[in-house]
């Protein structure tokens, strides 16, 4: 298996939701690492997507492991149904949290990796003082709510950030991109320190899906090889 330098997390809210097993199996096809997962709730953001049935069902038939973004209100009470249900990430949104330390701590002892997402309005402080707990930060350049959406390019600087407070706090964190991915903002991204791109209409709405996750990743890692 080849070992890739920029990771891809194929977000399955653009697949076609009564064909999700053909999307896993393209997923898995076009050599992604992760299977990205969006729960929403209507509540933390306006849309309404799928809990943790859907979760478990993915789960099943996926032979990756599932990259699962919690954009809900209160994970505290509920991260444990998506940790049952066999999530391998699970990312929840800072502010959404009461107590982010315990949540991490949960999601960790399961043996799941655990993940924070900041918002394009969230201050990247927030991340500070648990950067120690972290495998991954999962950067949202969109809104988080809906698919589809242009990419925000003062996200980069925001990227750069996390970059430099994970090298001083000596973190190997993962620096996870989500929103508006698609072949022209992904060498952006990698330049600026992300090595996890999530990506949803730029794969899922092609007419090739597999030949578009390929070509987003080359874009990435052209950059890395510019570089060295
Ligand atoms: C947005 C979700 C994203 C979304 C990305 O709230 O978190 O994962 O599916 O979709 P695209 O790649 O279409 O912007
Ligand atoms: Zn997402």
């Amino acid at each position: 298996m080849v070992a890739h330098r920029v990771s891809m997390a194929p977000s399955i809210l653009s697949a076609d939701f009564t064909r999700l097993g053909d999307a896993v199996a393209l997923c898995e096809a076009a050599g992604a690492e992760w299977i990205h997962v969006d729960v929403m709730d209507g509540h933390f953001v306006p849309n309404l997507t799928i809990g943790p049935p859907v979760v478990k069902a993915v789960k099943h038939i996926a032979g990756l492991p599932l990259d699962v973004h919690l954009m809900i209100a209160n994970p505290d009470e509920t991260v444990r149904w998506y940790l049952d249900a066999g999530a391998d990430l699970v990312t929840v949104h800072a502010e959404a949290c009461r107590d982010l330390p315990a949540v991490l701590r949960e999601i960790r002892t399961a043996g799941a990796k655990a993940g924070v997402s900041i918002k394009p309005g969230t201050p990247v402080d927030t991340v500070s003082s648990v950067i120690g707990e972290l495998d991954v930060v999962l950067v949202m350049s969109v809104e988080p709510g809906f698919g589809g959406q242009a990419f925000m390019s003062e996200s980069l600087s925001r990227i750069a950030l996390i970059r430099d407070m994970a090298a001083a706090a000596g973190s190997d964190l993962v620096i996870e991109v989500d929103g508006g991915i698609d072949e022209s903002t992904a060498p952006l991204v990698v330049a600026s320190g992300a090595r996890m791109l999530v990506a949803g209409n730029a794969v899922f709405g092609r007419a090739d899906p597999v030949a578009a996750l390929r070509a987003i990743r080359a874009a990435g890692e052209r950059v890395l090889s510019h570089a060295t």
